[in-house]
């Protein structure tokens, strides 16, 4: 069989894969965790893609990031644990029986394996794309209503207070800026620091790796 060329809207046509994305969220809602279902996926394969398109990366990396920002957080269907490496095992066998070939399921296995704040690496260039486009999904619209605690749960304080959150690149001055506005009244800019400061480190070193210099600016204000 001749190997075909996946892209992101063949994956978001796949059931399988779908039904996969739907139900690591479901878990992590059971849980108590942020949303991470389909809108993340898609948010996150969308910022990939277009990271390593602005900073002029061929186009077929540009896909691939696609695909792995997609499909990057499908192994908490497992576990939260290791959601990161169970997550490239799944995508492994779901884009080989979609008829992907196996070096572009390597790179995609390997950029999914790597994008935990915990234990990832930015390897490559996917890989860094998919770590700056995760680690930006801060909003408000992430906070599951039925459980939103503003009280008691800083991820869901945080997460509520953030208005907007962009990525932005300069590739002429080769910057990734994040852009976050929080509103301080409901999260104070400390508390997104608390519990964000080792995903903004490991987005910094993955900027790094792409050859920019990360910054993040909270409220207008240059943090990082
Ligand atoms: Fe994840
Ligand atoms: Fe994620």
């Amino acid at each position: 069989m001749k190997d075909k060329k996946i892209t992101l809207r063949d994956l978001m046509k796949n059931e399988k894969v779908i039904k996969y994305i739907k139900e690591a969220d479901r878990y992590l809602e059971k849980i108590g965790y942020t949303e991470h279902g389909l809108r993340h996926a898609k948010y996150v394969g969308k910022t990939a893609g277009r990271i390593l398109k602005e900073l002029g990366h061929p186009l077929r990396r540009v896909e691939l990031a696609e695909i792995a920002g997609f499909l990057h957080d499908i192994g908490n269907v497992i576990h939260r644990d290791h959601h990161a490496q169970f997550g490239a095992l799944i995508a492994h066998e779901l884009l080989l029986e979609a008829g992907m070939n196996l070096d572009e399921v390597i790179e995609i296995t390997q950029a999914i394996g790597n994008h935990h704040e915990e234990d990832g690496v930015p390897v490559k260039d996917i890989t860094a794309a998919l770590i700056i486009a995760d680690k930006s999904d801060v909003h408000r619209s992430r906070v599951r209503a039925r459980h939103a605690d503003i009280k008691r749960d800083i991820h869901d304080r945080v997460n509520y207070s953030a208005r907007k959150s962009r990525v932005i690149i300069f590739p002429d001055k080769k910057i990734i800026k994040f852009d976050i506005e929080i509103n301080t009244k409901i999260s104070p800019v400390m508390e997104y620091f608390e519990i964000f400061l080792q995903r903004m480190i490991i987005a910094s070193r993955a900027a790094k790796s792409l050859g920019q210099k990360f910054e993040l600016f909270i409220n207008g204000t240059r943090m990082l």
